[in-house]
């Protein structure tokens, strides 16, 4: 079953929303296999978000994600990758359709609430640095078998 890393950034937190995406991930029939709720280091920020690191919004992004308490999940599904791009909503929140948690919930780029990574690789990339060897949780939704054919 495909794996995804899920972030409730720091905004999402203090704005009180972990619940709110909590329960859009277990409304739609993901599962979450993992989770932690820590501020983030610094060495695992810079390295979540290297691809951004000549970006200038770079050193903004880090100290941000590293500020407050995050909520880090691993979230189990078909397609759960492109399944929680689509429940986030677009990179802008000006772009994000009604719907989604951006759409619904953000107005700045940079304080857009969630991540969710985008690409298997990424995918994989990101539960290693977050989560390293620690176990993820297998276990029976009562809906498991009827939210497959
Ligand atoms: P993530 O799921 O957080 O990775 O978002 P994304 O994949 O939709 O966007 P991307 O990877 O391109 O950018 C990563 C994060 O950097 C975004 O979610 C924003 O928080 C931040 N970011 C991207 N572009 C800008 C920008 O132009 N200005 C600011 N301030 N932040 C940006
Ligand atoms: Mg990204």
């Amino acid at each position: 079953m495909e794996r995804t890393y899920v972030m409730v950034k720091p905004d999402g937190v203090a704005r009180g929303l972990m619940g709110e995406v909590l329960g859009r991930i277990e409304k739609k029939g993901l599962k979450i296999v993992g989770m932690k709720f820590a501020v983030m280091e610094e060495a695992k920020a810079k390295e979540h978000y290297a691809e951004h690191a000549e970006r200038p919004f770079f050193a903004g992004l880090v100290e941000f994600i590293t500020s407050a308490p995050s909520l880090s999940l691993v979230v189990e599904g078909n397609d759960s990758i492109k399944i929680m791009r689509a429940i986030n909503g677009a990179t802008k929140p000006a772009e994000a359709a009604p719907g989604t948690i951006r759409g619904d919930f953000a107005v700045d780029t940079g304080r857009n609430l969630v991540h969710a990574s985008d690409s298997t690789e990424a995918a994989e990339r990101e539960i290693k640095i977050h989560f390293g060897d620690a176990a993820l949780l297998t276990y029976k939704r009562c809906d498991d078998d009827c939210l497959y054919e």
